[in-house]
């Protein structure tokens, strides 16, 4: 880590950042291919651009570079040259909406062979660190909601929780019958985003049996959906309108429809 002279605090939220600095130095690590550790290297530096009051922290990477083709589908969510099911594509969108949400922007230089820099740069604040005013003011005591995520596509798991691990605890599991032996247990989530279609036993199967075993946990249920149904499936999420969210989904779309199931179903 490189710091040249003296950078003063920077005006953001540092849970989120810390996801921000995550993502890119994953990203960055993942650039470099494989076996060809020896003489690449990953620089973080931190610096000041008092002219502007700017903190600009920067990850530079020795890889790959990026393609200009590439270069402008950047942030787009669900953007991956990854192989299909090693990545969800919302690593860059996520960090451009968190750094934007504290007033910041993010850019990027490329050299296809030579490397990437990212650059992030967020407002200077005045004197000591505080917490940032984009956090409710008692957020220390705001209650963490029980999410859990059935999918048995492991990848729908995985960017639920990025997506929400910011305000929620995250759990993810790829079969009904592991949740529904769960909360047979005794453990309790505030929602359930559960996939409809699953080998074993589907979304309306695992509603049925909560109506049995856990009925205010069927309540917490919200449906996800694509590909094909059968009639039967049909008729069950016609009476469940508000409660269903079609994939591909958008981050904005996935924490919308939670927190309006966290109102109407309050724990
Ligand atoms: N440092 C980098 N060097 C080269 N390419 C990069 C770099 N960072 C991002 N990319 C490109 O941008 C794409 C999107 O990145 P993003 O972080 O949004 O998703 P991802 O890394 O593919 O998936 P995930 O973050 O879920 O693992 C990557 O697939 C990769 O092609
Ligand atoms: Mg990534």
């Amino acid at each position: 880590m490189e710091k040249y002279g003296s950078v003063p605090p920077a005006l953001a939220n540092e849970s989120r950042l810390g996801q921000v600095f995550l993502n890119l130095l994953v990203n960055a690590a993942q650039a470099i291919p494989e076996g060809h550790v020896d003489g690449n290297c990953i620089t973080v530096r931190t610096l000041y651009d008092a002219t502007r009051r700017r903190v600009i922290t920067e990850v530079e990477d020795t890889g790959a570079g990026i393609p200009s083709d590439v270069m402008s589908k950047l942030f787009r969510p669900f953007f991956t040259t990854k192989t299909a099911g090693s990545g969800t594509g919302l690593g860059l969108a996520i960090c451009q909406r968190v750094v934007a949400s504290c007033g910041g922007e993010i850019h990027v230089d490329s050299t296809v062979g030579k490397g990437t820099i990212f650059r992030v740069e967020l407002l200077a604040t005045d004197g000591a660190p505080r917490r940032s005013p984009l956090a409710p003011p008692s957020s220390r005591a705001v209650h963490r909601s029980r999410i859990l995520v059935i999918d048995d596509d492991p990848l729908i798991g995985k960017l639920t929780r990025r997506c929400l691990a910011p305000q929620h605890d995250v759990n993810a599991t790829t079969n009904a019958t592991d949740a529904l032996a769960r909360i047979s247990a005794g453990e309790r989530f505030d929602v359930i985003l559960c996939d409809m279609m699953m080998p074993i036993m589907t979304g309306a199967g695992l509603h049925d049996a909560l109506l049995d075993v856990a009925p205010e946990q069927a309540e917490r249920m919200i449906f996800l959906t694509g590909g094909a149904f059968t009639q039967q499936t049909r008729s069950f999420l016609a009476e469940l309108p508000n409660r269903q969210l079609a994939k591909p989904f958008t981050v904005e779309a996935l924490r919308a429809i939670v927190n309006r199931r966290l109102k109407q179903v309050p724990g």
